[in-house]
Order: structure tokens, then C-alpha cells, then sequence
């Protein structure tokens, strides 16, 4: 039986258009004082994206039961009626009147060169969209503003209910003692390899000793899979070889979710590391965060073939 997951986090539409040129032959850099460029983009996307929304859309495709904890704007109509659709229970997700739900825009050249805006709307009301009276087993803070990364972080600590805390995308906005005070409130602590560097040299701890106040500390590593630290011990999760490679957005919220699954349904740390490792790989064989589809026994059958397991039934 699925127990409530609160996932705390961004919702944010991304629109990724493609300028099919060089920056570099627009951008002149001696007539950089004034500059006003246009670049014709014939391709473009919108993704459903941001890091509760990807979370709970992996977790869902496993058959879990995450509530997305975000604040969204007018415009998210879509967002809503998609996630409704797809049965996740937006009953947390609130609308601030007056403001555009997160969005990311972002040119690329084909020399894989990106600007990039962010517009943060509503999701820097995020702090105000109370949990107080949630019930859950577990949760996670991932990526959203960092005053509502705190709210929640500090809501779920002094409801008893145990949290991730993923750094991901926030890194730029968490000093040594922001990052300490997170690890004070949180059971364990989700990273990618640069990531774990970076708190590393900001705290002046190894993840091997923050890791022994934790439950956990988990730190992906990409096509290398990831390593779990936990009870002294550290270990390697083998990674599932993908099917092919075309997109690394949203692989480390698909890990999450894995990873959330395997923890709510009772398993070891290890065996959910593994989930995540499985539900990372099938991400990035498609593009976008939410365009995967695997149905369940599709992912279980990639659990078993790598790792001799099987989802719950
Ligand atoms: N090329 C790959 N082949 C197989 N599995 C992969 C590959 N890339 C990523 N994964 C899986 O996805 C997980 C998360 O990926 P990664 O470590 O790149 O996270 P990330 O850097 O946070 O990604 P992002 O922020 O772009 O979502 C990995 O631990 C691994 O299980
Ligand atoms: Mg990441």
C-alpha cells in the first residue's frame, strides 16, 4: 500500500526553443555596451517541468501516491487539469493570484551554448503555502525558493515526518551554515557528484561524516549510477545501462522519485537507490522530464533484469 509522499518543491513550465546558429557570430564582443540581439528560433517546446512536479510524475508512474507541495500562478491551468488527470493530488498545489507560475526560457545554439531566463513567480510565495497539517511518511525539499525550502523543511522537523533534502538546482543559494542547518532538520541528503563537491568544500565536511548524522546521504553520478552512504558503510549502486541517450533533464528528479518509492514501500536504502538508478535511466531515453511512459511492468521488468528485484506487488 502507497503511503503519502509530500513533495515539496518548484512547479515550472520550460519552454526550450533552438537558435539554429552560433551566439558567437550575434554576440560581438566589442560592441558589448549596447546590446540588442534577436535570434530566430524555428524549433521550439514547453515542458511540463520544476522539481515537485517531476518528482511526483515519476513517483505516480510507479504507482505511488506523492502530493506535490508548490505555489503556482494563474496560468497553470493546464498543469493542474494534466496532473489531475494523471491522478496526483494537487489538493497542495495553490494558486497566488496575481503571478506567473515558474517559468524557464532557454535558447540553445548548435554549439549547445544556452541563455536562459528564470522567472520565478509564484514560486517565490512558496513559503507560504503551509503543511502544517499534512499527514505523511516521508518527504522531500527539493529545488523551489530557498525561504520556503526552509518553511517546509521546518514544518516537516517539527511534525515528526522524516525528509530528503535535495540541493540540486538551489546550490547557488545555500552558504556553509544554510547548508548546515538543512542537514540539522533533514534524515537524509540527496546530490550529484558536483554537488557533493561543492557542499564539501562549503560545510569543510566530508559526505562520508555528514553522512553519519543522517539515515542517508545518496550522490548520483550519471551514466556511473550512484553511491549510498549509510550506517558507515558506502556503497556503489551499479547503474542500469540505458536504452539510448538523449536528454539529461529531470533524470536527477526521476532518481527521486525512485528512490521515494522504494523508502515509502519499506525497502532498504540500497534496494530504493536502485529504483532510482532504474527510473534515471529510462528518463534520459526520451526528452523532456515528463514525456517517459513506462507502465509498471515495464519498470519492474528493468528492476529485475538489473538487480533480481521487484516492485511491491
Ligand atoms: N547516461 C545514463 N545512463 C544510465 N543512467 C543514467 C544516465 N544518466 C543518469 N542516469 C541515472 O539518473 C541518475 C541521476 O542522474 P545525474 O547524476 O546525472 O543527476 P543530476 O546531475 O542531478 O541530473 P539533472 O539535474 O540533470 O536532473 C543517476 O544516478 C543514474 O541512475
Ligand atoms: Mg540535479
Amino acid at each position: 500500500m502507497a503511503t503519502p509522499v509530500l513533495v515539496c518543491g518548484s512547479m515550472a513550465f520550460d519552454t526550450i526553443a533552438v537558435f539554429e546558429g552560433r551566439f558567437k557570430e550575434h554576440i560581438l564582443a566589442d560592441r558589448i555596451q549596447s546590446l540588442s540581439v534577436s535570434f530566430l528560433v524555428p524549433s521550439m517546446r514547453k515542458e511540463y517541468g520544476g522539481c515537485s512536479g517531476n518528482i511526483a510524475y515519476n513517483m505516480n508512474l510507479l504507482g505511488g501516491k506523492p502530493v506535490p507541495v508548490a505555489t503556482v500562478g494563474e496560468d497553470a491551468g493546464e498543469y493542474l487539469e494534466r496532473l489531475d488527470g494523471l491522478g496526483i493530488d494537487t489538493s497542495r498545489v495553490k494558486v497566488v493570484p496575481g503571478t506567473f507560475t515558474a517559468q524557464c526560457f532557454i535558447t540553445t545554439d548548435l554549439d549547445d551554448n544556452q541563455i536562459t531566463a528564470f522567472h520565478p513567480g509564484a514560486m517565490s510565495f512558496s513559503a507560504s503555502n503551509d503543511l502544517s497539517d499534512a499527514k505523511a511518511t516521508w518527504g522531500i525539499v527539493a529545488p523551489d525558493a530557498k525561504e520556503g525550502m526552509f518553511a517546509h523543511a521546518e514544518r516537516l522537523h517539527k511534525q515528526g515526518i522524516p525528509f530528503i533534502f535535495d540541493l540540486g538546482q538551489a546550490m547557488p543559494l545555500f552558504d556553509g551554515a544554510d547548508l548546515e542547518r538543512m542537514l540539522g532538520l533533514a534524515q537524509a541528503l540527496t546530490v550529484n557528484d558536483y554537488e557533493a563537491g561543492v557542499v564539501e568544500q562549503r560545510t569543510g565536511r566530508s559526505m562520508a561524516d555528514i553522512a553519519t548524522k543522517l539515515q542517508a546521504v545518496v550522490v548520483t553520478r550519471g551514466a556511473e549510477g550512484a553511491t549510498l552512504l549509510t550506517e558507515g558503510k558506502t556503497i556503489q549502486i551499479a547503474p542500469v545501462r540505458a536504452t539510448q541517450v538523449v536528454d539529461p533533464t529531470g533524470c536527477g528528479d526521476a532518481q527521486r522519485g525512485g528512490l521515494l518509492y522504494g523508502l515509502t514501500s519499506g525497502w532498504s536504502w540500497e534496494d530504493s537507490c536502485r529504483l532510482g538508478n532504474v527510473m534515471g535511466a529510462i528518463k534520459i531515453a526520451s526528452r523532456g522530464p515528463q514525456n517517459h511512459a513506462p507502465s509498471r511492468a515495464e519498470i519492474d521488468a528493468v528492476l529485475h533484469a538489473t538487480y533480481g528485484i521487484h516492485l511491491p506487488v
